[in-house]
């Protein structure tokens, strides 16, 4: 079992996947760069600490509604067939404690390497940064050290050969809010050890994830493979003036039964991150084009403060 967790990145998703790891019970440390780094990512700690544990103790709440099913914090829960009000008093009870004594903050990286299981990178998405912090750490690694990166738009391959130990390296990807939503998507790049894809597809269950394997490299995985064209072609439907985000989200769920339409789901992701995504198709500069307007257009919101759930206002307004 990999039980020593060391986490380099402190943080939105860094911070989530080491609480992840801390709760199921693993000894996790947070390689940090600077003391500064340290004022950021406390506060983190503190919040998603309270709002996992939060979602827990709503859960209760859960037992007995036929969509308690649905909407259970699924990382919190391995079991939620036949959970009881007690099973969650104590589950509570034990994730408080996890929480509180298995999460260390390490700026030494040496320290903070030594001996681990395994490291989860999830800095920030500049290859170069990743290089640096790979090569910085590759002779202080232990030789039973699997490295896994959490990177979204960056292929395992492309950092294989800095890591020192590509056949111990791969991806290991989570979504945001992953007390909730699950996923772990696991992607070996062509040298990927077999062996090591299995233990770390192991230690994906190990942490209450759902492992996902991929069986080749995918720039996007499976879900954003999915999840960008879908979301490029109900903003096309807006920007083409086909219909108003509403109806669109309306016949979405309709058809479908999907609790959310793709507004619902920009509204979340953040307009910002769909703005950037946008921009960084080809044609983006190109006055009069499709993702031209739908740049403009989300533009616009984003300079109103129209971001999505989190400014209390995007498609649609969440003050109310
Ligand atoms: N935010 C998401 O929804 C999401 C979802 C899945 C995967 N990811 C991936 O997770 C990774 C982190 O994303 P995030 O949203 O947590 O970003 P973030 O901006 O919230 O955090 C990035 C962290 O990296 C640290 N960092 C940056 N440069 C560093 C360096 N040179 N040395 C040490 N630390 C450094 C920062 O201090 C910060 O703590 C990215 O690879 C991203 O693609 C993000």
């Amino acid at each position: 079992m990999l039980n020593k967790v060391v986490v380099a990145g402190g943080g939105v998703l860094g911070t989530q996947i080491g609480l992840m790891c801390a709760y199921t019970g693993h000894d996790v440390t947070f390689w940090l760069r600077s003391e500064s780094s340290i004022g950021r990512t406390q506060p983190k700690i503190d919040r998603y600490s309270a709002l996992m544990l939060e979602d827990l103790a709503k859960a209760k709440a859960l037992i007995g509604n036929p969509m308690g099913a649905f909407v259970y914090p699924r990382g919190m829960i391995k079991n939620w067939e036949g959970i009881t009000a007690e099973a969650i008093d104590d589950l509570l009870a034990q994730g408080k404690k996890n929480l509180a004594e298995k999460v260390h903050i390490e700026l030494d990286m040496a320290k903070a390497l030594e001996d681990a299981d395994i490291v989860i990178e999830s800095m920030s998405e500049d290859p170069q940064a990743k290089i640096a912090v790979y090569e910085a750490m590759r002779d202080k690694l232990a030789d039973k050290t699997i490295l896994v990166t959490n990177s979204s738009t960056l292929l395992p391959s492309t950092f294989a050969e800095h890591t020192g130990r590509p056949a111990k390296y791969c991806a290991l990807h989570f979504a945001n809010t992953i007390w909730k939503n699950n996923t772990a998507e696991v992607m070996g790049h062509p040298g990927t050890d077999p062996a090591v894809y299995d233990q770390v597809v192991a230690f994906a269950a190990d942490i209450n994830m759902v492992p996902l394997q991929l069986h080749k490299e995918q720039p996007g995985y499976i879900l954003n493979s999915m999840l960008v064209p879908f979301l490029s072609a109900a903003q096309a439907l807006w920007a083409n003036e086909v219909a108003d985000p509403e109806t669109i989200d309306l016949t979405w769920k309709l058809a479908t039964s999907a609790p959310a339409g793709p507004f619902q789901i920009l509204d979340i992701v953040g307009l910002e991150t769909a703005y950037n995504i946008n921009q960084m198709k080809p044609d983006a500069g190109e006055e009069g084009s499709l993702t031209n307007r739908i740049g403009k257009l989300l533009k616009e919101k984003i300079d109103k403060g129209e971001t999505g759930v989190n400014a209390g206002k995007g498609f649609y307004d969440y003050r109310k």
